[in-house]
């Protein structure tokens, strides 16, 4: 099988260019603890995301979906001191795993973790006259990615930008006739962006203990 192959080369990729991360290692166990589903983006994803947070040099990034706060802890470590991560989250459960998590890491002075449906907290933080975010990073629901890509332009400025997880689902983002909500869904925001002169955009398959899948950048012109 080839996800056995992507996953043996992840395990050698986070074995060669990983340190060990107890903070982390605890951050999962928690989740399997309290029996969150074990969706979260995978250790080298997680350090690219970090790394990106990095050379994008953000001071403000904006998080669709926090689950037991695996990604967020990636990011906001890769934060300046005075940096700020905003996590949204629809769960009360996946967030209480996820304050815990941010705790021990000793990020929640960067971190503020908001309750409650994306699409209702971005349309506060719009209304808040919040400053614009450097990065958001879309990794909620997948049947509303498009409309989520729309709530976080008016977060955004010129240069922002959007990475959307997620997008290729083993993939049936290719398949027309796909009737999974998840695929459609993903497929909206693809046909959202064709022509769209308001970001530069790609996508790239990623393959490895998650299988195949995909992140989409988007760039804000
Ligand atoms: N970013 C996390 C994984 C997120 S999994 C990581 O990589 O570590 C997706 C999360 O989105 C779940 O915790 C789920 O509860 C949350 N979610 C689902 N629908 C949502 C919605 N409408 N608004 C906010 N969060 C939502
Ligand atoms: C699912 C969600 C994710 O964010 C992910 O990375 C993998 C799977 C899901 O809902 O199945
Ligand atoms: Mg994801």
């Amino acid at each position: 099988m080839a996800d056995d192959l992507w996953t043996r080369v992840d395990d050698y990729t986070v074995a060669a260019l990983h340190d060990s991360d107890p903070v982390l290692e605890a951050a999962l166990a928690a989740a399997k603890e309290a029996n969150l589903p074990p969706i979260q983006v995978s250790a080298a994803q997680g350090k690219f995301l970090g790394l990106l947070t990095q050379v994008i040099g953000a001071r403000r990034v904006l998080e669709l979906g926090t689950l037991g706060g695996y990604s967020t802890i990636w990011i906001a470590r890769a934060l300046p001191e005075t940096g700020r991560l905003v996590t949204l989250e629809i769960s009360a459960e996946h967030a209480a795993v996820a304050r815990t998590n941010i705790e021990r890491a000793g990020l929640s002075g960067r971190v503020e973790i908001r309750l409650g449906p994306a699409l209702d907290s971005m349309a506060a933080l719009a209304e808040e006259g919040i400053d614009p975010f450097d990065l958001v990073f879309v990794d909620a629901d997948k049947p509303l990615v498009a409309d989520y890509f729309e709530a976080c332009l008016p977060l955004v400025r010129t240069g922002s930008v959007i990475l959307v997880d997620n997008v290729v689902r083993q993939g049936q983002v290719a398949d027309a006739s796909s009737e999974d909500a998840n695929v459609i869904g993903v497929r909206r925001l693809f046909e959202k962006l064709k022509g769209d002169k308001r970001v530069e955009a790609t996508a790239l398959q990623t393959v490895g203990q998650k299988g195949h899948d995909g992140f989409l950048m988007a760039v804000v012109a």
